[in-house]
C-alpha cells in the first residue's frame, strides 16, 4: 500500500465513518491497519465480508489481497438495507474500481438469502471472515456459523462493533436497536478451542481464531 493510494482512499469523507478509527489528517486507517495486516500475514486466497456502509472494510481487505499479488478475492455480502448505495451492480463495480480494486464480488442479499444460493454451495475455503452486518447477537451467530465449516486452519474472524453494546438508528429511527454482538463474543470467549482478542478503538472489533493445540 503506497501513500498515494492511502491518500486517495481517505480523501473521500464517506470512507471516514462507521467507527473504524480512521482519520485523513495523519493518513491513518485505524483498525483498518489490523484488517490489512492480517491479510498480508495470513495471505488468504479468499475473504468473506458481510455488511459495509461504503466499503471501508471490504476495500482494505481487497487492497491487502491485491498487494499479496496472489489473485485473492473478497466475497462481499450486503443487501443494501441502509440505503441504495449497493443497489446497482455497475455502480458498485465502478466504486471499487475507482480505488484500483477489481477483486471484490458483491452479492446483494442477506446472509440468510446467500446460504440458499449456488455461489454459497460452491464456495471455496475462507481465510478471513469479516462480520459487520446486522449487529444482533443472533445475526452475528448466523453469519459466523454460515461460514464456520469453510474456515481454513488458522483463519481469523473479525466482528466489528463486537466489543460493547451501543444504540443504533442506522436503519431509521423506527428501527432503532441495540448492538448485542458482544454477547455472542462472550459466548465464544468461554470456548476452550477459541481465542478472542478485543480491540476497543472507536466502535471496536473482536478477533476470534482457533487456539493452537
Ligand atoms: C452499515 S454496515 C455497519 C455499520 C456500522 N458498523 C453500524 O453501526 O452498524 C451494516 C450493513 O449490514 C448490512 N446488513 C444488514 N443485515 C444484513 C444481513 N442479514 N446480511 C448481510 N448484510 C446485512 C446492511 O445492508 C448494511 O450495509
Amino acid at each position: 500500500m503506497d501513500n498515494q493510494w492511502l491518500q486517495t482512499f481517505l480523501a473521500d469523507p464517506k470512507l471516514l465513518r462507521m467507527g473504524h478509527g480512521q482519520s485523513a489528517s495523519d493518513m491513518n486507517l485505524g483498525l483498518g491497519w489490523l484488517y490489512y495486516a492480517q491479510v498480508r500475514i495470513l495471505k488468504p486466497k479468499h475473504i468473506v465480508c458481510i455488511g459495509s456502509w461504503r466499503g471501508f472494510a471490504p476495500m482494505v481487505l481487497a487492497k491487502g489481497l491485491a498487494d499479496n499479488a496472489e489473485d485473492g478475492r473478497v466475497s462481499f455480502i450486503d443487501p443494501s438495507m441502509v440505503d441504495h448505495f449497493w443497489a446497482d451492480a455497475d455502480k458498485t463495480r465502478q466504486w471499487f474500481a475507482s480505488f484500483g480494486l477489481n477483486n471484490i464480488d458483491h452479492f446483494r442479499c442477506t446472509t440468510q438469502e446467500f446460504v440458499e444460493t449456488a455461489a454459497y454451495r460452491q464456495m471455496r475455503e475462507v481465510g478471513i471472515l469479516f462480520v459487520d452486518g446486522f449487529h444482533s447477537a443472533e445475526q452475528a451467530r448466523f453469519d459466523h456459523e454460515a461460514f464456520m465449516h469453510l474456515l481454513e486452519p488458522g483463519a481469523c474472524v473479525f466482528f466489528h462493533d463486537g466489543v460493547r453494546k451501543k444504540n443504533s438508528g442506522i436503519y431509521g429511527a423506527d428501527k432503532a436497536y441495540v448492538h448485542t454482538v458482544c454477547d455472542y463474543i462472550d459466548e465464544l470467549r468461554s470456548r476452550p478451542d477459541l481465542q478472542v482478542f478485543d480491540f476497543p478503538l472507536a466502535d471496536g472489533v473482536a478477533v476470534v481464531s482457533s487456539r493452537i493445540k
